[in-house]
């Protein structure tokens, strides 16, 4: 069966180590929204992994792994980082397809996207600043360019140089950096021709594996409240990051799916601004304190908080989540009382799922039921049936609260540290 993996939360979930788990029982492994804002580390044995755009399945030899057109693609980064698995001995030949039609994140798009946030003062993003909202942007004012387009040298010097005029501009009038279009030609040119041989359509691809009986292993990237549409808007990116979106952003139709699992934290982070209504400077210290938290793309210090409740339904619900694989269990041995949020009060309203206007999240007070800790340590723990029996109760209560089961629990960074349930 094919399986879509997604974000329960805001990112950070896990979601890389689960798709390495799970790709023992797939063939293909398909990234199909987000661009390198995503951040994936994987710890196989003593060496650590950090992966931007390539999917997790890349680690496993003989799979194979999609880039789809819902993507957006720094060539350059994408270079770099297929460099880097070659010098880690993995091979990428034959094995990375990346989708003619995804959209190319171009210097431009990070000077626009800098510029916004520090424009916006008080109303920051805190986004990653890799260019993915002004790529998103351009894709949907029909002003982008393409993957393909990296192959077709005339194309995209005329597309690249009006762009780079009318950023310019912008740029001048707002005192941003400005961009020079002749050394873009030449850097993405050259990393058009690296890239060449792996560029195809991925839809076809991936359809055509479907029919050979191939299993899909859809990797989501970012959570479910980081989507466009469902997600803390403004504060969210701007793909759509949901199951749903999995499909649009690969071009297999939702009648070929399989079942979906959600990534979740057994707490909850989130890196750059927007309402965090369980955030806990406690939680975060702690978690800071023991080297966690960080994150792998920007290494920005992650907030953290409690485990939302609502938000896991939500998600559980908009993703159509069969089943959930809860990770960083371990990050909580330490601590004698845990909480989880149930619902939220605003006003007099009791809420059990998150209002829409971004001002009424903010004012949202969640109501609380609170756990006995484990307070040992569970790294080394192998079966839900030897885990403390406080923590078998407290993700007993986290399936309840979210209405789906728990299939999966991961005590720690390495691969080994994962059981079924
Ligand atoms: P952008 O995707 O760089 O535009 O950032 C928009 C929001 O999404 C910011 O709050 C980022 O911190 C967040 N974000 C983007 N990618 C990730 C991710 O992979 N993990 C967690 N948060 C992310």
């Amino acid at each position: 069966m094919n399986t879509l993996l997604v974000g329960a939360q805001w990112g950070d979930e896990g979601k890389g180590k689960i798709v390495d788990v799970l790709t023992e029982k797939h063939d293909v492994v398909f990234r199909s929204q987000g661009g390198n804002n995503a951040g994936h580390t994987v710890w196989i044995g003593p060496k650590k992994y950090v992966l931007h755009l390539v999917p997790s399945g890349i680690l496993r030899p003989g799979c194979i792994c999609l880039i789809g057109h819902g993507t957006v693609v720094d060539p350059l980064s994408l270079v770099e980082e297929i460099k880097g698995l070659h010098k880690q001995g993995i091979k990428t030949k034959g094995r990375l397809f990346i989708s003619d039609r995804a959209h190319v994140v171009m210097p431009y798009h990070r000077v626009l996207d800098k510029g916004r946030e520090a424009a916006a003062k008080g109303k920051k993003i805190g986004t990653t600043g890799r260019g993915i909202g002004p790529t998103y942007n351009d894709k949907a004012s029909r002003v982008g360019v393409r993957i393909g387009d990296l192959l077709n040298k005339q194309k995209f010097t005329v597309s690249v140089k009006e762009r780079v005029q009318e950023v310019n501009k912008l740029a001048k009038q707002n005192g941003w950096e400005t961009v020079k279009a002749e050394q873009v030609l030449k850097d993405y040119l050259s990393a058009g021709k690296f890239l060449s041989g792996y560029i195809t359509d991925t839809a076809v691809k991936v359809n055509e594996l479907v029919a050979k009986r191939k299993k899909i292993m859809f990797e989501g990237a970012q959570g479910t409240l980081l989507d466009i549409d469902c997600g803390t808007y403004p504060y969210v990116t701007s793909s759509n990051t949901t199951s749903a979106g999995l499909c649009t952003g690969s071009g297999l139709a939702p009648n070929r799916v399989g079942k979906v699992v959600g990534a979740l934290k057994a707490y909850t982070s989130r890196v750059g601004e927007g309402p965090f209504p369980t955030e806990s400077q406690d939680i975060a210290d702690m978690l800071h304190a023991l080297g966690r938290e960080f994150g792998a793309t920007t290494g920005r210090a992650r907030r953290c908080g409690w485990l939302d409740g609502v938000l896991i339904r939500y998600a559980a619900i908009i993703n159509g989540i069969d089943e959930f694989a809860i990770t960083n269990l371990d990050g909580l041995d330490t601590l004698k009382t845990l909480k989880i949020a149930v619902a939220y009060r605003l006003g007099n309203k009791t809420l059990t799922a998150p209002p829409a206007a971004i001002e009424d999240l903010y004012a949202c007070k969640p109501v609380y039921k609170t756990f006995k800790g484990w307070q040992s340590d569970t790294t080394k723990i192998r079966s839900f049936r030897k885990l403390p029996r406080n923590a078998q109760i407290y993700l007993q209560a986290v399936e309840k609260i979210a209405g789906a089961k728990i299939k999966i629990v991961s005590v720690g960074p390495k691969r080994e540290q994962t059981f079924s349930v």
